[in-house]
């Protein structure tokens, strides 16, 4: 564990917060902030610094409100509003994740059981920077979230399937609704889709990413399905790799954000008899380059 401060001793005070790894391929937790309580922008910047440099963070037994946590959220840009209205919450910058339902139907998006690897809205023109998760109720067993350094992933690739994957761009589309395990080669005509860069370069930190993932990327631009359909399998299975990943076991009361622009994220099974609700909220990114 760490504190996050400077040793020089003119520097200024250091941040109220303790840095604690979670695992060897990414994320860190947070311990000694109440996002609840008003935060300096200085104290901001070394969350944001943080955030960089660990690519998830988790800050454990926060009491929030939905504005509260919109609040924290837009710290770290504009809200990128949820297009499924009816999954909102009261403050419409919140949509629920869940697998609940009152009267037969669904109060929340996304709602059973496993879910492949994604980065959210990636079938977008600019998908989300960053998505905060923060849980109310949650699953005896299962229904963990798993995150994988996207960083890594590319770092380690093969020279040869680099050079295969240099400058080229993949489809990815919005092509699944609850059935998150399941990826076709063609989409259906019309469903939301972008082409990405395969590769894209973080606007802060300059590091490369590898940016394809099995829920929602279909194809490369100029591949044969054959072929495309190959690679990016062998892209799939490399950045899924455990060494990459680490596995957040949830309790209530947890905020984890991450960075999709490094970080790709996907679900493990839970039981349709046990209740999982997150208030989520997406901040706004750029364009992939
Ligand atoms: C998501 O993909 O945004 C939801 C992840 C989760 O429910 O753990």
């Amino acid at each position: 564990m760490t504190t996050a401060h400077l040793s020089d001793a003119s520097a200024p005070a250091p941040p109220p917060f303790q840095v604690r790894p979670l695992s060897d391929a990414l994320g860190a937790e947070l311990i000694g902030l109440d996002l609840s309580a008003p935060m300096s922008d200085e104290i901001f910047e070394s969350v944001r610094d943080a955030w960089h440099r660990h690519l998830v963070i988790l800050l454990r037994d926060q009491h929030l409100t939905e504005d509260e946590q919109v609040r924290f959220a837009e710290r770290f840009g504009p809200i990128s509003m949820s297009t499924r209205g009816h999954f909102q919450s009261k403050n419409p910058a919140i949509m629920l994740i869940s697998n609940i339902r009152e009267d037969g139907k669904q109060i929340g998006a996304l709602p059973d059981g496993e879910m492949h690897f994604h980065t959210d809205q990636c079938h977008q023109e600019r998908p989300a920077m960053a998505t905060m998760l923060y849980s109310i109720e949650v699953p005896s067993v299962g229904g963990n979230t798993l995150f994988a350094n996207a960083y890594t992933a590319y770092e380690t690739l093969p020279a040869a399937l680099k050079q295969k994957i240099e400058g080229r761009k993949a489809l990815n589309a919005y092509d699944y609704d609850a059935a998150a395990t399941t990826r076709g080669t063609k989409p259906r005509e019309g469903v939301p889709a972008y082409w990405h860069p395969i590769v894209r370069t973080h606007p802060a930190t300059g590091r490369k990413a590898l940016f394809v993932n099995r829920l929602m990327t279909v194809a490369i631009e100029g591949l044969s399905d054959e072929e495309g359909g190959e690679i990016l399998n062998t892209l799939f299975d490399h950045q899924e790799q455990r060494t990459f990943v680490y596995e957040h076991v949830w309790r209530p009361k947890d905020v984890l954000v991450w960075d999709n622009r490094c970080t790709l994220h996907a679900r493990t099974d839970f039981s349709d008899k046990e209740r999982r609700l997150m208030r989520r909220v997406a901040i706004k990114g750029e364009k992939p380059i």
